[in-house]
């Protein structure tokens, strides 16, 4: 739900987006990829908690496995394209995903919230639709737990880097360019924590079947897959790790001959910014099959992101430290019946949530029929009704969204297993419901009495 606070901070980054853009008029900023001779000193420079992980370093045989999976899910139309919430209006995502993870987790970005195919964690007793499908969670399990030995190493050296960096500025008696941001990389409590992915969002997309595609808009990079963004939801500067695979038809020789200047178009590329800032050229590395790079430490809030396509189509698994969070029952319904696609691990957790929640129906009509009743003494009465009244309000305004997002033209059109359920969801005449489905008289109730109290 935006807050009004929120939407005038929205509205003024608009603005200044905007504002940027016009400033700007037709001349893009500068960008380098590796043609440009510049290109490994401003990496180092200014985006150093980039890494990149060339696919010839990592193992033979978890590649064929991590590639095979991706393969398998496809085939098995385990991905989907997200209808998802941006400044106010409904979209569906030109990628589509799946989320694999712990089993139990969520993630939520742009206002949906994926629930993982759960991978089979030591100790799980996970019923799987395929044999197939297992075996293609648990490549993604054995990557996850490969990218995490690897970030780990990542985190070490670049901690070693920086404090040698110290060092000499303070043996030149200069003053630390360094920022205490950029030592504090925590102790190894902390380092795990960073560091222990719970979940991998799977992303696939084939450029040649997307009519439409947005174009980069500061520095002319071509083609995105996905907007220059920032990742949402995840534990602070916990590091994001991705494992990138373009696949089928012959890989792109990138021989630089295509054009002088720009990247080649026929490849994908990770793009990367300072976030509000005009002067630093921004960045673009190639992905190659098979090839991860990893996001350390702070690089997600200080920069942005993007993906550029290519021709291929492509696929990635993006492993990261998911925070905990709530506001499940309606996000899990509003994806149809996609889950049942892999595995039915979710069928008991969300009908015992379910359950929870009608307690929660009850409980509250219980206080509203104590509060109506005679005999309390007018503040303590105001002071349980105000309270109330916080939550039914904002009760009410979730499930007005969520049945506008079920509602809409574009869910309306989505195929039929994957069609948004407006669920929970009752009439007014449900005898096992103490509350109406549509709270506003209760609310208008509520404020009426808060009203009369008033002297
Ligand atoms: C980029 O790196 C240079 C050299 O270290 C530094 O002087 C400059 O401040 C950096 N720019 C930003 C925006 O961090
Ligand atoms: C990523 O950066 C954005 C913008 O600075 C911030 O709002 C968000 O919380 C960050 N996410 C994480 C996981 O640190
Ligand atoms: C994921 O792991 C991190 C680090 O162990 C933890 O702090 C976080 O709560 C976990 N996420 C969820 C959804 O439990």
């Amino acid at each position: 739900m935006d807050r009004p606070w929120a939407s005038s901070i929205k509205c003024i980054f608009l603005l200044l987006k905007q504002k940027l853009l016009k400033e700007l008029g037709n001349r893009w900023l500068p960008y380098l990829t590796p043609k440009d001779a510049d290109f490994h000193q401003l990496w180092q420079e200014n985006y150093s908690k980039l890494i990149l992980r060339e696919a010839s370093r990592i193992p033979e045989l978890l590649h064929k496995e991590v590639q095979q999976a991706f393969l398998t899910l496809r085939k098995h139309d385990c991905l989907f394209q997200d209808l998802v919430r941006i400044k106010g209006k409904n979209l569906l995502t030109p990628v589509s995903r799946l989320l694999i993870g712990n089993p139990g987790y969520t993630y939520k970005y742009l206002n949906s919230r994926l629930f993982t195919v759960p991978w089979p964690v030591e100790g799980s007793n996970i019923k799987y639709t395929e044999d197939e499908i297992f075996a293609a969670c648990r490549a993604f399990f054995k990557l996850n737990d490969y990218l995490h030995k690897d970030t780990v190493q990542a985190l070490d050296k670049l901690r070693l880097i920086k404090s040698e960096q110290n060092e000499d500025s303070t043996v030149f008696g200069m003053v630390p360019e360094l920022s205490k941001s950029d030592l504090d990389m925590g102790d190894d409590m902390e380092l795990k924590k960073r560091t222990t992915y719970n979940l991998t969002l799977l992303n696939y997309m084939d450029p040649q079947k997307m009519s439409y595609l947005k174009e980069e808009p500061y520095f002319g990079m071509g083609k995105m897959a996905v907007s220059w963004h920032h990742d949402e939801n995840l534990v602070e500067r916990s590091t994001v790790a991705v494992y990138s695979y373009s696949c089928e038809g012959p890989e792109v020789i990138d021989d630089g001959e295509q054009s002088l200047e720009g990247r080649n178009p026929a490849v994908w590329h990770v793009g990367l910014k300072i976030a509000w800032d005009i002067e630093t050229p921004g960045l673009a590395v190639p992905l190659h099959q098979g090839d991860c790079y990893l996001m350390l430490d702070d690089l997600n809030a200080t920069h942005q992101h993007c993906v550029l396509a290519g021709l291929q189509p492509r696929f990635s698994s993006t492993h990261r430290v998911a925070e905990v969070e709530f506001e499940w029952l309606r996000q899990f319904w509003f994806h149809g019946h996609r889950y049942k696609k892999c595995t039915d691990w979710w069928h008991l957790p969300m009908s015992e949530l379910e359950g929870l929640w009608k307690k929660m129906e009850c409980v509250t009509n219980a206080v509203l029929c104590e509060i109506r009743k005679e005999g309390w003494l007018v503040e303590q009465k105001n002071e349980i009704i105000t309270d109330l009244l916080a939550w039914l309000t904002t009760r009410q305004e979730l499930r007005m969204e969520w049945c506008m997002r079920c509602q809409s033209r574009i869910a309306q059109n989505l195929p039929e297993d994957q069609r948004p359920i407006c669920w929970p969801y009752w009439e007014d005449d449900d005898p096992e419901m103490p509350l109406p489905f549509d709270l506003s008289n209760i609310i208008l109730e509520l404020q009426g009495q808060l009203l009369k109290a008033k002297p």
